[in-house]
């Protein structure tokens, strides 16, 4: 399957709204949101992965000084497990950098190891747990990567 990633636009914005819906059924985000991040170009990077020229996963990465955040992130079941979500991933991580970051961080619901694992394999550790996080009550594992040259940078003499 050929899938292609670009930015998110405008336009794109009720249709990822309606894909929320379906993949985060307890805590959506309000479409609001979504036009309220999309704006925040300065702070935010939104892209969406398309397949057929239809958009069938989106994500989004925010960086504000040293640290980023996975904003979130989701790809429609049936086109899970293809490497959609690893891509999106990827360049969010790439985007993080290129703006600074030394760090990323991110939330998962506990009871979610797709996701977990997805997140461990790009080297996220678990490095807190807020309790009953969630809408429905499941706590939410914050994970964090901290990128390899800022921990070089960090036993580099001053
Ligand atoms: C979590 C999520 C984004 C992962 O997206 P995805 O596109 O399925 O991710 P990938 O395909 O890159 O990786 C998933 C699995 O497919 C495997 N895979 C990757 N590329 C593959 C390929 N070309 N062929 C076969 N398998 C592949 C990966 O090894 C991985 O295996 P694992 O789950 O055993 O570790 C997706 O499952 C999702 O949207 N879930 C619902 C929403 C959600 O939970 N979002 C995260 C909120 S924090």
């Amino acid at each position: 399957m050929k899938f292609t990633l670009r930015p998110m636009r405008l336009e794109d914005i009720p249709h990822v709204g309606s894909l929320e819906q379906k993949l985060f059924p307890v805590d959506a985000w309000p479409l609001e949101l979504f036009f309220d991040e999309f704006a925040q170009t300065e702070t935010r990077q939104y892209l969406v992965v398309e397949v057929d020229g239809a958009v069938v996963g989106y994500c989004g990465v925010m960086v504000v000084g040293a640290t980023a955040d996975i904003q979130t992130i989701g790809v429609l079941p049936g086109f899970e497990g293809q490497g959609i979500g690893t891509a999106m991933l990827t360049e969010m991580l790439s985007e993080a950098r290129r703006r600074g970051a030394r760090e990323t961080l991110l939330e998962v619901r506990e009871d979610n190891p797709r996701a977990r694992r997805l997140y461990e394999r790009f080297g996220f550790e678990h490095i807190h747990t807020r309790r009953g996080y969630y809408r429905d009550g499941v706590s939410a594992c914050v994970m964090r990567l901290i990128f390899e040259e800022s921990k070089e940078a960090a036993h580099e003499p001053r």
